[in-house]
C-alpha cells in the first residue's frame, strides 16, 4: 500500500529536518475555520502523506458515509439505528424525515419545552413543594447523561447564573451521593434525573437514594416528587413507574447516542445553568462545525483532518494514546468526556460486516488541563519511550484577567509544542555549558507530534464547534475503519455479571458460586469482612 511504502521512507525524517528545509510548513500546514485555527504543522507528516491520507479517505468512502450520516440512514448497524445528533442543532424550520417523522420539528418542540422549564426555575417561578425557589440543581446521570452536561456546565461556568449552582451524580457509591448532597436543603434541591434507557443501575439507585431524601425531609409527603424531580429520558414508562410525572419528563429519540446526547434534553441542568439563549449559541455552534464537516472539501474540513491524523500515528506509528490537553481551567472535564466519546464510539474489534479486524481501532485518550500536567506526566511524553501524539487546546482572550495569568499559561502551551517538536539535542546542551556526563540524561530528542487548536474565546458557540470537531473526528476515524462507531456492546457484559453478583453479595445465606476461583474468593472474603 502507498500509505505503508511512504512511512517507511518518512518514519527517520525529524520535525527539526522537515521545518528547516520547508519555510513556508507552517503556513501551509495551518487551516482556520469558524474562528478555529489548526496548526498541524507540528506533525510527522508531509504534503505527500496528507495527499495519501485523502486517498484513503476517499477509497474508505468518508464523503459517502458523512452523506448517509446527514441524510438519516440506519449507519448503526449493529442496532440498526440512525444517527442524528446533528439533527439537535439543526434551526427550526429545516427538514429531517426519518422513518416519516419530522425530527427537525421535534426536536424544537422539546427545546422549547426545556426552555420554558428552564426559565421557570431560573426566575423562580418553579418552586419546591414548601414554595421555597430552586438554589440547586442536582443531575443525576451516568455515561453520557453526565460527562456532556458535566463538562459543558464546567466549561460555561462563566455564562451561569449566580445563585443557582448545578451538582452531578453519577457513580454507584454512596460517597457520591452522600458528598454531593452533603449541605444541601432538600427543599431547594431540584433533581434532573437522566437516563436514555431508565434501565440504568447507577442511575436509578441514586435516583431512589434521592427520593428517599426528599421524601425524608418532606415527612413522607409524596407531592414532593413532583416538585423536585424531572426526568430526561426514551422512557416514558420507566419515568412514569418511577413516580415522576411524565408532565414533568424531556424526551428523547433512540437516534441520539447517550455520547452525543448533550445537545438533547440531556442537558437539561447546563440550559437551567446558563439559560436557553446560551444554550441556542451552544447548538448554533455545534451546526457550524457540523455544516462545516458536511460540505467542506475533504482537504479543508478540520475534523477529517483531525481523524486523519490520528489514523496515521495509529495505524502507523502504532501510537497507542493520544493526550487531549486544554490550556483553560474550564474545560478540565474535557478529556475525560472526550475519552467517552472516542472510546466508547471506537474501541471496536469488529468491522461493519461483523468481521474481526487485522488491524488497530481506537486509541486510549486521556488528559488533563494545562500546566498542572507538565508538573505530572509530561515527562514521559518528552523523553520516554512511547509515541504520544497531544492535542493542545487555547484560547487568545481569557475569561478571568488576572495580572499575568494568561500570558504565562499561554507561553507555557507555545513552549510545550516547541520543545516537543524540536527537543535540546547534545550540542545545544554542550553549549549552554552543561557536565558532559549529565548530557545523556538530559537530552530531549523532539520529533513527539502535536495539534495545537487555537480560538479565540470560549463561549457557549465556541465550545460547541470544538465538542462538534472532535465528534466529527470520531466519526472519520471509525469510517476509515469501517466500523460502527456508535454502539457499545462490549459495556453489556460487565453489566450482565454484576447482576448476578449482586445477590449473591446481599443474601443472607452464603451463596452457591459458580464463577471462576478468583472470583468466588473475592466474593467470600468481601462477605467476611464487610
Ligand atoms: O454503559 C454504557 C452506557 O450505555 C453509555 O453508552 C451511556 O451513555 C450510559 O451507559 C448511560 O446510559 P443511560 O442514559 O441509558 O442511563
Amino acid at each position: 500500500m502507498a500509505l505503508e511504502q511512504h512511512f517507511d521512507q518518512l518514519k527517520e525524517l525529524t520535525l527539526g529536518e522537515m521545518f528547516a528545509k520547508d519555510r513556508s510548513r507552517a503556513g501551509r500546514l495551518t487551516k482556520e475555520a469558524l474562528g478555529i485555527y489548526f496548526d498541524y504543522s507540528k506533525h510527522r507528516v508531509t504534503d505527500e502523506t496528507l495527499a495519501l491520507l485523502m486517498r484513503l479517505a476517499r477509497e474508505c468512502g468518508l464523503p459517502a458515509r458523512i452523506q448517509a450520516m446527514f441524510e438519516g440512514r440506519r449507519i448503526n448497524v449493529s442496532e440498526q439505528r440512525a444517527v442524528l445528533h446533528i439533527a439537535l442543532r439543526e434551526p427550526p424550520g429545516t427538514s429531517l424525515v426519518v422513518d416519516g417523522q419530522e425530527v427537525v420539528a421535534a426536536v424544537h418542540a422539546v427545546l422549547d419545552q426545556m426552555a420554558a422549564f428552564a426559565d421557570r426555575v431560573r426566575s423562580g417561578s418553579w418552586r419546591g413543594h414548601t414554595g421555597k425557589r430552586v438554589s440547586t440543581v442536582v443531575n443525576i446521570g451516568i455515561g453520557g447523561s453526565d460527562l456532556g452536561p458535566r463538562m459543558a456546565y464546567e466549561a460555561l461556568r462563566a455564562y451561569s447564573q449566580p445563585g443557582l449552582s448545578v451538582r452531578f451524580i453519577s457513580n454507584i457509591d454512596g460517597t457520591d451521593f452522600a458528598e454531593v448532597t452533603r449541605g444541601l436543603d432538600p427543599a431547594e434541591t431540584l433533581f434532573v434525573v437522566c437516563s436514555k434507557s431508565w434501565h440504568t443501575l447507577e442511575t436509578l439507585t441514586n435516583a431512589e437514594t434521592a427520593k428517599e431524601w426528599v421524601l425524608a425531609a418532606s415527612g413522607g409527603d409524596e407531592s414532593a416528587v413532583a416538585r423536585h424531580f424531572v426526568a430526561v429520558s426514551t422512557n416514558a414508562k420507566g419515568v412514569s413507574d418511577f413516580g415522576i410525572d411524565t408532565a414533568n419528563m424531556f424526551p428523547f429519540w433512540d437516534w441520539v447516542g447517550g455520547r452525543y446526547s448533550l445537545d438533547s434534553a440531556i442537558g437539561l441542568s447546563l440550559m437551567i445553568a446558563i439559560g436557553p439563549e446560551r444554550f441556542s449559541e451552544m447548538l448554533q455552534g455545534f451546526h457550524e462545525m457540523d455544516e462545516h464537516f458536511r460540505t467542506s472539501p475533504l482537504e479543508d474540513n478540520l475534523p477529517v483532518l483531525m481523524g486523519l491524523l490520528a489514523v496515521w500515528y495509529n495505524n502507523f506509528f502504532e501510537a497507542e494514546s493520544l493526550a487531549v490537553l486544554p490550556y483553560d481551567q474550564y474545560l478540565a472535564r474535557l478529556p475525560s468526556y472526550l475519552q467517552q466519546l472516542e472510546m466508547e464510539s471506537n474501541g471496536k474489534h469488529v468491522d461493519l460486516k461483523g468481521q474481526t479486524v487485522s488491524y488497530q481501532t481506537g486509541p486510549i485518550i486521556w488528559g488533563q488541563p494545562g500546566t498542572n500536567g507538565q508538573h505530572a506526566f509530561y515527562q514521559l511524553i518528552h523523553q520516554g519511550t512511547k509515541l504520544v501524539p497531544c492535542d493542545f487546546i487555547g484560547f487568545c482572550q481569557t475569561l478571568n484577567p488576572l495580572g499575568r495569568h494568561h500570558d504565562l499559561l499561554m507561553a507555557n502551551m507555545f513552549a510545550q509544542t516547541e520543545a516537543l517538536a524540536f527537543g535540546r539535542s547534545t550540542a545545544e546542551l554542550r553549549q549552554a555549558g552543561v557536565a558532559e556526563w549529565q548530557i545523556p540524561y538530559r537530552v530531549c530528542e523532539g520529533n513527539r507530534p502535536t495539534s495545537t487548536i487555537l480560538l479565540d474565546r470560549l463561549t457557549p458557540g465556541s465550545l460547541g464547534k470544538l465538542v462538534a470537531l472532535y465528534e466529527h473526528k470520531t466519526f472519520t476515524q471509525g469510517a476509515i475503519w469501517g466500523i460502527d462507531s456508535f454502539d457499545q456492546w462490549g459495556v453489556e457484559l460487565g453489566k450482565l455479571l454484576a447482576d448476578r453478583i449482586i445477590p449473591e453479595l446481599e443474601s443472607a445465606a452464603d451463596p452457591e458460586l459458580d464463577h471462576d476461583d478468583s472470583t468466588n474468593e473475592l466474593i467470600r472474603r468481601y462477605r467476611r469482612l464487610r
